[in-house]
């Protein structure tokens, strides 16, 4: 059975195949990452427009790739929330429409759950129950697992995600839009014990967790307390002083993300860890996940790094466990931020 996947949440506009919840027939994502670059962040209306633009071109390229025709498509799956809201009705429309035109169920997605299917479409079934995390641009958060549809969280962060303070801190490095992987290229020549910032919230009770005084502690180091606007733009430093910081930076969050997941799935008495989400794709925190979870007797499941970042595959997968369980959403269902 063939599902359509729309996912527009955020920056990428994507449309996927997914047949029988696994198979990714296709997979198309369409990045909006040159048109906010200069602004270092995602631009709500500009995102939207472009989604706009984009999706039925997306739409079909996911279609001709998987060498299907609307005809073969059994139903659609949506992001419906969480994320920006002009951006996901673009998507929800798109696939309103196309339920209503072919006549076949619609299926609304949580983009979180999404994330978290990421690791069933790489080919494993976790052990449940599992504590997952999404670490993302928009999110960072645990979830006590019981099925692929059954989610319950037990902690975010109370501030900014994991991912939002890597694209902070690349601006702040002057490394370009988005943040991630520039990061993670910048520390790679750097030492990661250089700079001692600080992992907030690491031996706190409970599973939250806060980002924003770390990327203020970047700030203060490369530019001092009294830091201005237009400081940033004047910045001028060495490779290696950005390497250093940067690798400094990736290890603190890695620091408090293993920390705080290994330490709530032991709380948990998780049978698995899952994990998902754009920073998902980070190198060093998927060998400090796997060193940890080892150590600590707990199987890990990593989504597929091509799986991390936003695309429409994990839509469509859930999806058609949301038709098995008999949950479609009828064509009035909402898009909430
Ligand atoms: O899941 P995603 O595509 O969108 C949201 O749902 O937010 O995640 C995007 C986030 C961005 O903040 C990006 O900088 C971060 O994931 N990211 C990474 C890496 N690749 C993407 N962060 C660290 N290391 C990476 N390699
Ligand atoms: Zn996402």
């Amino acid at each position: 059975m063939n599902i359509l996947g729309i996912e527009t949440s955020c920056d990428e506009t994507a449309a996927a195949v997914v047949e029988d919840g696994v198979r990714v027939l296709s997979s198309v994502v369409s990045t909006q990452h040159t048109l906010h670059e200069r602004f270092g962040g995602v631009v709500p209306e500009l995102a939207s427009r472009a989604h706009i633009e984009n999706i039925l071109a997306v739409t079909d390229q996911a279609l001709a790739d998987a060498g299907l025709s609307l005809s073969d498509v059994a139903a659609v799956a949506a992001t419906t929330t969480p994320g920006l809201i002009g951006a996901l009705l673009v998507g929800v429309t798109a696939a309103k429409t196309l339920s209503w035109v072919l006549d076949v169920p619609l299926l609304a997605a949580n983009h979180l759950h999404a994330h978290i299917y990421a690791v069933w479409l790489g080919g494993t079934r976790p052990e449940l129950p599992a504590v997952s995390l999404v670490v993302s641009g928009g999110h960072t958060s645990l979830f006590r697992t019981t099925s692929e549809l059954s989610h319950e969280l037990l902690g975010a962060t109370v501030d900014d995600a994991a991912g939002e303070a890597f694209d902070k801190v690349a601006n702040i490095l002057r490394l370009g839009y988005p943040g991630g992987p520039a990061v993670e290229r910048a520390a790679a020549g750097g030492n990661g014990a250089a700079v001692a910032f600080p992992r907030v919230m690491l031996d706190a009770a409970g599973a939250d967790f806060s980002f924003s005084g770390l990327k203020t502690a970047v700030l203060y180091h490369c530019l001092g307390q009294n830091v201005s606007k237009g400081d940033i733009e004047r910045a001028h430093y060495t490779p290696q002083f950005v390497a250093d910081a940067a690798a400094s930076f990736q290890e603190a969050v890695v620091d408090v993300v293993v920390e705080k997941t290994c330490a709530t799935a032991a709380r948990c008495c998780a049978s698995s860890i899952i994990v998902g989400g754009g920073v998902a794709a980070n190198a060093r925190l998927r060998e400090r996940l796997a060193q940890e979870a080892s150590a600590r007797g707990l199987a890990l499941h990593l989504a597929p790094r091509n799986l991390c970042t936003d695309n429409a595959a994990m839509t469509a997968g859930l999806g058609w466990h949301l038709l098995r369980a008999g949950a479609a959403a009828p064509l009035t269902v909402e898009a909430e931020p």
